[in-house]
């Protein structure tokens, strides 16, 4: 690819929609510094009413541009046309620069048809009208903003990402058409915008799970320079951190798809994946003493709700911190609850964080819906016990051969309980090396004996 900016002809109009915008402000500016055009052209539905739209003006007119601001909704084939009707002749339309775009995020199930038609109205219905009314006047360049969720997915991005990836086709066909059109799908701009002003902790973090990082603007204006010199119609311009999502992928089903070949999950953490899938976590629950098992399942919680807002520690959640304090909303809860279901193989509602607001009184139910406090948890629980007492009978020195004796005696008599031996009669050998029949003892000589062997007699 040649460097320089490519030829936009600097005596022609260029044609900025979303021009008010963070991102149309921005390559407003790039045109007139860097491609050297003089006559500019931004429209938005605010238009000259947007916030900040009078200093850009004022701004851009000081670097030497003639700037028309326009009000107008680009999805509305009659007021895109009046606004193209209004370009000098003498400028005539050299270069379009389609910026403008809405968000309507959410949950696949909160998602409506209205929303999607919102979304999809300025991106592809207006591409194809400017594609329409401007095909015939030579452009020099004619660019789809469109976003990398499109091709990597993010979720709760659904009409979004369908929306963009619609722009991407659209390019192939204008540029198939004789049109020098490029989509460029952009990561994420660091420069805080309309769209992406509003993102939280969970979303920016959901967007490093796809393997982007926040791109500086210098960075972001060299790949559009980039793509206007291109000969491809779709490209991804993204600064990526692959192996930042390494690190943070548990699986490789927790990568993009299209990344997969290039982010491999290392073999230990795939293999501990898969051990913990094996033994099921009720059981390793249930072999827990039950004092620890609420505490061991809030630290489950804390844990996962860590990794769903980006944060290396479960300590960055307190256990008795509403989720909502900690920067959890709709998606990040319904992301909480899928980490959840699998660590615990537990179907659970999607309304989990909103009945249960903190990991403490989330873990309660989860104990709950595991059910680990029938028989099997009790069976589970006195097998922890056993193996604690194998380790102490073990010390058990082999010169006291009346505690040895006593001990056996104990464990015999449990295990007749049981019904796992006969009956036994227990004998105790004393320290003397007598012996005494515990069954037929009576209690003074039992309470002899104890005090024989206690010195106490
Ligand atoms: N910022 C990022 O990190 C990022 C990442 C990937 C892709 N993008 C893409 O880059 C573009 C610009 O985004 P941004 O971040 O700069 O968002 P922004 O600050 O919200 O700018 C969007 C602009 O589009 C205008 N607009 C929306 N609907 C319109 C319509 N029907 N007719 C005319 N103008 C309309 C808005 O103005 P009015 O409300 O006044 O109409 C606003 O000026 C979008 O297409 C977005 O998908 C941005």
């Amino acid at each position: 690819m040649p460097d320089g900016p490519a030829p936009l002809g600097a005596d022609g109009t260029a044609l900025v929609t979303g021009g008010t915008g963070t991102l149309g402000a921005l390559v407003a500016r790039h045109l007139v510094t860097e491609h050297g055009l003089r006559h500019l052209l931004l429209v938005s539905r605010r238009g000259p009413a947007a916030p900040g739209a009078d200093a850009l003006v004022e701004e851009l007119t000081g670097l030497g541009a003639r700037v028309t601001l326009a009000a107008a909704d680009v999805a509305d084939p009659d007021q895109l046309a009046a606004v193209l009707d209004r370009i000098d002749p003498e400028h005539p339309l050299t270069a379009v620069i389609h910026t403008a775009g809405v968000i309507r995020d959410g949950v696949i199930t909160a998602q409506t048809p209205e929303h999607l038609a919102t979304v999809l109205a300025p991106k592809t219905d207006a591409a194809h009208t400017l594609h329409e009314l401007t095909k015939h006047q030579n452009l020099s360049a004619f660019v789809l903003f469109s976003s990398a969720a499109g091709t990597l997915g993010n979720p709760g991005q659904a009409n979004y990402a369908a929306a963009n990836t619609a722009l991407d086709a659209l390019a192939h066909r204008f540029r198939a058409e004789g049109t020098p059109a490029v989509s460029l799908a952009w990561g994420l701009w660091e420069e805080a915008s309309g769209m992406t002003g509003e993102l939280g902790t969970a979303d920016l973090e959901r967007g490093r799970r796809t393997g982007i990082a926040p791109m500086p603007t210098a960075l972001a204006l060299t790949l559009l320079d980039a793509g206007l010199r291109s000969d491809e119609a779709a490209l991804v311009t993204a600064r990526m951190d692959l192996a930042g999502l390494r690190g943070r992928a548990g699986s490789d089903s927790e990568v993009p798809a299209v990344l997969r070949a290039l982010v491999r999950i290392p073999r230990k953490a795939a293999r501990a994946a898969a051990a913990t899938a094996e033994e099921s976590f009720a059981d390793r629950l249930a072999a827990l003493a039950p004092a620890e098992r609420l505490g061991s399942v809030v630290e489950l919680v804390r844990t996962q709700a860590a990794a769903v807002l980006g944060h290396g520690t479960a300590r960055a959640i307190g256990a008795e911190a509403a989720f909502k304090d900690a920067g959890f909303d709709s998606l990040a809860a319904v992301e909480l609850r899928n980490r959840l279901a699998t660590a615990t193989g537990v179907r659970l509602p999607a309304t989990l964080i909103f009945d249960h607001p903190t990991p403490t009184e989330l873990a309660e139910r989860l104990v709950e819906e595991l059910g680990i406090t029938g028989e099997a948890a009790t069976s589970q629980a006195a097998t922890v016990e056993l193996d604690s007492l194998e380790q102490a009978l073990a010390t058990l020195s082999t010169a006291d051969e009346s505690a040895r004796a006593l001990v056996g005696a104990r464990l015999l008599d449990l295990a007749a309980r049981l019904g796992a031996a006969p009956a036994a009669t227990a004998t105790l050998v004393t320290g003397t090396g007598g012996s005494l029949d515990l069954d037929a003892a009576t209690d003074e000589e039992i309470f002899q004996l104890m005090d024989g062997e206690l010195g106490l007699s």
